[in-house]
């Protein structure tokens, strides 16, 4: 039912959605995120999360959620003041036009992280992932569900357990909390290596 609510949106707001801003101008833009995020959004670092081929909608949540406060984190915040608002469309636009590069992460030792991905996990209960990241993990641009698929471990770990704790707490009605708060550690330690394998 989700994935026909969204592809209707999809016909009625994509175009828009991806028309807003332009990705050649914003690569002009990007000098200050190359540091971490490197030059085409495929962090090698796996503290900076991978910006190549996020949903645009999203990114812009995100960047205005680290300008008023609503979401918080040591590096991003002092430097989003760095980012002008007028930027913000050209920039995102870019780095969501960048291919997503395939990692070197191996295939999950079990099948616990695709069990809950694609099924969720009825005795606690946790909803199906794929629910809203789709099948693919690659998310929902217009509804700004991020894409997960081939994104950092260890990304995925600190935001499960941000979600879990609080701690991040940007997620409209609450929807990451509460999944993230019936996860314990080994399921999020499975589901983030199934998710950074995926492809
Ligand atoms: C000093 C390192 C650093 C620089 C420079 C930097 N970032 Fe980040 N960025 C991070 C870190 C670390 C995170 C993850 C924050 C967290 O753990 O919550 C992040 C997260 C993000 C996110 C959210 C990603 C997601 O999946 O939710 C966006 C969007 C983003 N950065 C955009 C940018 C842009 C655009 C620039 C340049 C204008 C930039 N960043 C420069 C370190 C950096
Ligand atoms: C009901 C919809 C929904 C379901 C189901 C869902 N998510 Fe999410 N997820 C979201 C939304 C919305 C966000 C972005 C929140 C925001 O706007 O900052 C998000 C963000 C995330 C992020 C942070 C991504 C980033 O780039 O920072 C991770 C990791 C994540 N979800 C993992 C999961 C996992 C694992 C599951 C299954 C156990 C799951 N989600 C189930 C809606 C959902």
């Amino acid at each position: 039912m989700k994935t026909i609510v969204g592809g209707l949106l999809c016909i009625l707001a994509c175009s828009t959605a991806i028309a807003d801003g332009d990705a050649a101008v914003g690569k002009s833009k990007t000098l200050l995120c190359s540091g971490c995020h490197t030059r085409d959004g495929n962090s090698k670092n796996p503290e900076y999360p991978v910006l190549a081929s996020q949903g645009q909608a999203y990114m812009v949540k995100q960047i205005l959620d680290f300008k008023s406060g609503a979401r918080k984190e040591m590096h991003m915040t002092p430097l989003v003041e760095a980012i002008s608002n007028a930027d913000i469309p050209d920039i995102t636009a870019y780095f969501s036009s960048q291919m997503r590069k395939q990692n070197s992460a191996p295939p999950p030792t079990s099948d616990l992280g695709k069990q809950i991905f694609l099924s969720g996990n009825s005795a606690k209960p946790v909803s199906p992932c794929s629910g809203c990241h789709g099948e693919d993990g690659k998310g929902n641009a217009v509804l700004k569900f991020p894409s997960l698929a081939g994104q950092h471990a260890d990304y995925i770990v600190k935001m499960l357990k941000e979600f879990r704790s609080g701690t991040r707490s940007n997620d409209k009605n609450a929807l990451m909390r509460n999944i993230a708060m019936d996860l314990d550690d080994k399921e999020i330690e499975a589901l983030a290596a199934f998710i950074t394998a995926m492809r």
